[in-house]
């Protein structure tokens, strides 16, 4: 792609957020000199980080910086400050899913592949990790997460409300997924008890009209839990909601081995968000030690809606290679680790070592 001029707003946020942020920045400004590409980036605070400066998680300068980008590119939120805390009335958290709301990104996409050279470090046993991989579709601006709250001396409810265009929306992004992989989709949900669930399947059972090639099947949340441990390879394309979205991401995340390892984007209006899976760490933050592997490959994610295919494969090879080195962070390299730091110099040498070429990029 010829050389393009990229706004990027960076939210560093809490705990190792600003740490793997920073390497995900280096990665991405080499890829900018490799193929003349600008990209401007606008720091702003998000979090318990905002808190602590503003008393706002979300001040309203980021939100109109992040409104006003091409893309937002989110280190981590939360602070154990706050998690300790159930009577804080104002939360790292709400900074995050305010941000999701007025950006208007109500899908979350998560995909989980597995590196080869990492399979031997999952908790399962490698013969169950074989042909892993799927990409999970979180819905992201509804559900419990932002249905009404209630809180008495001695009760608390959460209401979990989701209407049918918010499921549609969603849903579409999933089967037109499912259209360009293996035409298979898996709505999880727990419509045994829950009416919202049954509204889910409804919804979904509705649309499978307009995209006969797709095979929809339907899992119960706690055996869609179960089978991600016992047979993950069975998943391509999954649909869910907020809630159970959030839970099955985590327990697929570390199928590779690393939490660290799990990229994501947020879509649903033109500006998109970028972030790791993974949350604060807040017990590893300023010791330059946890992975930034998750975050410089929701920088791939972001490159690759930019149109920007060839230096997404770089990077994409970059890490690649890097694992295969064994150029990793204490999460996976147990005997000789590198620092977060460390990692991200590595992936960003080798995106500079590889040479260009008329027909794109060789070792
Ligand atoms: C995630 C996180 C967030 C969520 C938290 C930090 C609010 O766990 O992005 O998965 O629950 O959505
Ligand atoms: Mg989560």
């Amino acid at each position: 792609m010829a050389g393009s001029t990229k706004q990027i707003t960076i939210l560093m946020g809490d705990g190792i957020g600003p740490e793997v942020v920073k390497q995900a920045i280096r990665v991405l400004k080499r890829i900018g000199e490799k193929y003349n590409h600008t990209f401007v980036f606008t720091d702003r605070l998000i979090g318990a980080a905002a808190i602590d400066a503003t008393g706002d998680p979300l001040p309203d300068d980021t939100l109109e910086a992040c409104k006003s980008a091409d893309a937002v590119l989110l280190g981590a939120i939360g602070d154990p400050r706050f998690d300790n805390n159930p009577n804080a009335t104002v939360r790292p958290e709400q900074g995050l899913l305010k941000l999701r709301k007025e950006l208007g990104l109500y899908a979350n996409i998560r995909p989980v592949k597995i590196f080869d050279h990492l399979r031997h470090l999952s908790v399962l046993k490698e013969h169950v990790l074989e042909g892993v991989d799927m990409v999970i579709y979180r819905e992201l601006t509804g559900g419990i997460y932002f249905g009404e709250k209630e809180k008495t001396a001695t009760s608390a409810s959460d209401l979990c409300i989701y209407h049918d265009y918010e499921i549609e929306r969603i849903a579409k992004l999933a089967f037109e997924e499912a259209m360009r992989r293996k035409k298979t989709l898996c709505l999880i949900d727990k419509a045994n008890v829950l009416e919202s669930s049954r509204l889910w399947r409804t919804v979904v059972r509705a649309m499978c009209a307009d995209y006969p090639e797709v095979e929809v099947s339907y899992l119960f949340i706690d055996n869609a839990a179960m089978q991600m441990i016992i047979n993950p390879a069975q998943f391509d394309v999954i649909v869910t909601s907020n809630m159970f979205g959030d839970i099955i991401s985590d327990e697929a995340s570390v199928l590779g081995g690393s939490l660290g390892m799990l990229p994501s984007s947020s879509v649903g209006s033109e500006v998109r968000l970028y972030e790791p899976v993974h949350g604060s760490y807040p017990q590893a933050a300023g010791k330059d030690i946890a992975n930034p592997l998750a975050t410089i490959l929701s920088v791939e994610m972001m490159l690759r809606d930019f149109g920007m295919t060839e230096e997404a494969d770089d990077l994409m090879n970059a890490v690649a290679q890097c694992v295969e080195n064994q150029q990793l962070t204490q999460d996976l390299e147990k005997v000789n680790p590198l620092s977060c730091s460390q990692v991200g110099m590595q992936v960003a040498d080798i995106i500079l070592k590889r040479k260009m070429t008329n027909y794109g990029v060789i070792i």
